[in-house]
Formats: C-alpha cells, sequence, structure tokens
C-alpha cells in the first residue's frame, strides 16, 4: 500500500517537474535539455534523504528472495544496471530493497563525457524511453576511489559491482589493477567485477567487440588477480553469431556471468552526437531473445534491456536469468523495486 501511494505521488511529481522544466526553457528561448530535469531530480533527492520523510524509504526484503551468483549472496534477483554515479540514488535504492548492483562505468582518467544536449526522452508505442550519449563521463580511478571505499553502502551487505571501461583492453586492466588491492583488502566488501564491453555512445573502446579474442586475455589477466566473479555486459546490437563466439570465450574463464544488454545505438538529431544509446521498454523482447540464445551455455545470465514491470522480471526469471538488471524502469519510478520485491 505504502509502495504504491509512493510510486503515484514519485511518478506525478515527476511529470510534474519535466512539464515544469519544460515551460522554463521556453521562457527562457533555449533548447530543453532533459539533463536539466535530472539535476534538479537529483537536488530534490537530496534534500529528502535529508528529512525525517527519509524513513519511509526503508522496505523489507523478502526472505525467500535470496539468490546466489557463485559465492555472492543478493537478497532479491532485482538489481541496479551500470548507469548512476550520483552516491544518494545509489542510497535510495538500496534502502527500497534492491538486492545489489552495479556502479557506473569507470574509467581510468577524469573525462567530461559528451556536449549537452545528451540525453532526451522519447516516446515509443505510448511509452517513455530514453536516449543518452553521455560518453561515460565520470571523475576517473582516484576520485571513485574516493568515493566508494569509506562509502556506507558496504553496511547493506548487498554485492556490488565494478563496471570496468576503456579505450583499449591495457585501460581495461589498469582500472582493474588500480581498485583491486584497495577494495580486497577489506574481506567483508561484497563485491564482482563487470567488463563493459559495449557502450555505443563513445568513439573509442570498441576494440574488444571488434576482436573477441581481446576478452579473453583480458578475462585470463583479471582472473589471474582476483577470484570475484566476472561479469561481462554484451550488447543487443550484435549478431547472435557474434554473441556466440563471445559466449565461447567467456565460458573458458571460471566464475564468470553475462550481463545480456546494454543500450542500442539510435539516432537522434537532438542530441550533440546525432544519436546515442536508446534504453527501456522496447529493449525487452531483444533482452528475451539474448536469453534464449544463451541459456544453453553453462554461464549465469543477468537480464538487463527494457525490464519495466513485475510481469518482466518474472519473464526473465523464467528463462533462466539469475539476476535482473534495471536501470531506465528506476528512473521513471524506483518505487518499482519493492513492488517487485512484494510480488515475486
Ligand atoms: C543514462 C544512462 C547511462 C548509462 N551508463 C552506463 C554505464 O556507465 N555503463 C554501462 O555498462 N551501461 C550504462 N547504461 C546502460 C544501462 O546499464 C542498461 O544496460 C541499459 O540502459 C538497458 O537497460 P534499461 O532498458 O533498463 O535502461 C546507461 C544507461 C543510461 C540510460
Amino acid at each position: 500500500m505504502r509502495a504504491k501511494a509512493l510510486s503515484f505521488i514519485y511518478r506525478m511529481s515527476r511529470s510534474f517537474l519535466i512539464k515544469k522544466m519544460k515551460k522554463k526553457s521556453v521562457l527562457e528561448n533555449r533548447v530543453f535539455d532533459f539533463e536539466d530535469v535530472i539535476v534538479e531530480g537529483e537536488a530534490r533527492l537530496e534534500r529528502l534523504l535529508r528529512s525525517p520523510l527519509e524513513r519511509l524509504l526503508n522496505f523489507p526484503i523478502p526472505h525467500h528472495l535470496n539468490t546466489l551468483l557463485y559465492d555472492l549472496s543478493f537478497p532479491s534477483p532485482l538489481t541496479f544496471a551500470a548507469f548512476q554515479g550520483d552516491t544518494n540514488q545509489l542510497d535510495m535504492w538500496l534502502k527500497m530493497g534492491i538486492g545489489g548492483g552495479c556502479f557506473k562505468t569507470i574509467l581510468k582518467d577524469s573525462r567530461e563525457g559528451n556536449v549537452r544536449p545528451r540525453i532526451t526522452q522519447l516516446d515509443i508505442a505510448g511509452e517513455e524511453h530514453l536516449i543518452n550519449a553521455y560518453g561515460l563521463p565520470g571523475k576517473g580511478i582516484a576520485a571513485f576511489r574516493d568515493m566508494v571505499l569509506d562509502s556506507d553502502f558496504w553496511s547493506y551487505g548487498r554485492p556490488l559491482g565494478i563496471s570496468l571501461g576503456g579505450e583499449s583492453p591495457d585501460e581495461y586492466l589498469a582500472v582493474f589493477k588500480a581498485l583491486e588491492p584497495a577494495l580486497s583488502v577489506n574481506t567483508s566488501r561484497k563485491y564482482y567485477y563487470e567488463v563493459n564491453i559495449s557502450c555505443p555512445n563513445t568513439d573509442e573502446g570498441q576494440d574488444i567487440l571488434n576482436h573477441p579474442e581481446l576478452l579473453k586475455t583480458l578475462l585470463q589477466n583479471i582472473r589471474k588477480e582476483t577470484t570475484k566473479v566476472i561479469v561481462v555486459k554484451l550488447s543487443p546490437d550484435q549478431s547472435d553469431e557474434e554473441l556466440k563466439i563471445f559466449a565461447d570465450i567467456i565460458k573458458c574463464v571460471e566464475k564468470t556471468a553475462i550481463n545480456c544488454g546494454n543500450t542500442r545505438f539510435k539516432k537522434n538529431e537532438t542530441l550533440s552526437r546525432g544519436g546515442g544509446g536508446l534504453s527501456g521498454p522496447c529493449l525487452f523482447e531483444r533482452t528475451l531473445e539474448m536469453l534464449d540464445l544463451l541459456s544453453i551455455y553453462d554461464i549465469p545470465l543477468v537480464a538487463t534491456g527494457g525490464v519495466s514491470s513485475v510481469d518482466d522480471v518474472r519473464r526473465c526469471l523464467s528463462k533462466g536469468a539469475r539476476l535482473v538488471g534495471m536501470a531506465t524502469a528506476l528512473v521513471k519510478d524506483p518505487f518499482i523495486i519493492p513492488l517487485v520485491n512484494k510480488a515475486l
């Protein structure tokens, strides 16, 4: 009841905020930039988390939802996909009962990302989607270490993913090597690695997608230095044949899993790059196809891409997904977390 009511209030106030920001851009005679809505939304959330209302965000996770991925125990199979760097948002989802999830991709050095506007909304078949061309902005390894190592996130005891990115396999490895000693020093931390080889918003970083043998060497090099779970995030834009080649490589390395989906490239003239990664409900059919295709390999699967409802989560789990990842659905309404946990 509480989750349903809060979900309604959240969706209403989000839609008011979007309308307000659109009106403001008309009055100021400039192009509407959806990133303004995100920035304002984050500021409001920070205020909420500092208020007595913060208590309303705590939801229990039913015990029967506990899910194992090798030695990692997720209290719910619902996870947040790698896309968020705002610590308040991550904290809110953990409070609401998300089983764990992945920080947004970390690159070696600090990076501004692409020029704004770099995110927009798109209506497809009456449902909200996003196209983002962020281009992996971030503060780099050093800032990530500062943000994460002493953070309260670990006290939730839920597995957190470290998404590795780079412009070449050497850079992925450099990010891993810079973070692993700092993370592993505290043995109570529950974490895993996710190798993001599938970002469509950068000009660089496509080496591994184009040369699968590079992934094998990278995974072997990471495996030499850690026993942690390694997830590889594939792309819905890859052909079935390409996906099979990658699955054959991934299964040769111990304790690996596949994350079925990133965004799909879509043209969009309002964005500075002329297009970006499409996310949201219309990806879901491809996610199901990827689950079917990859379930014959003996590799645990994470279903990400368009998952937007309790029914979608159920369908992924019934197709054998171990975990389910959400991004766009959490942007639209984070109260989907307690609603899914309760319904499963
Ligand atoms: C704004 C935004 C930023 C994203 N950033 C990353 C990222 O840093 N690393 C990554 O692996 N995927 C990133 N993604 C992709 C999501 O993790 C997810 O795979 C994709 O959005 C499909 O899921 P969805 O349909 O539930 O959104 C991003 C997605 C969005 C919408």
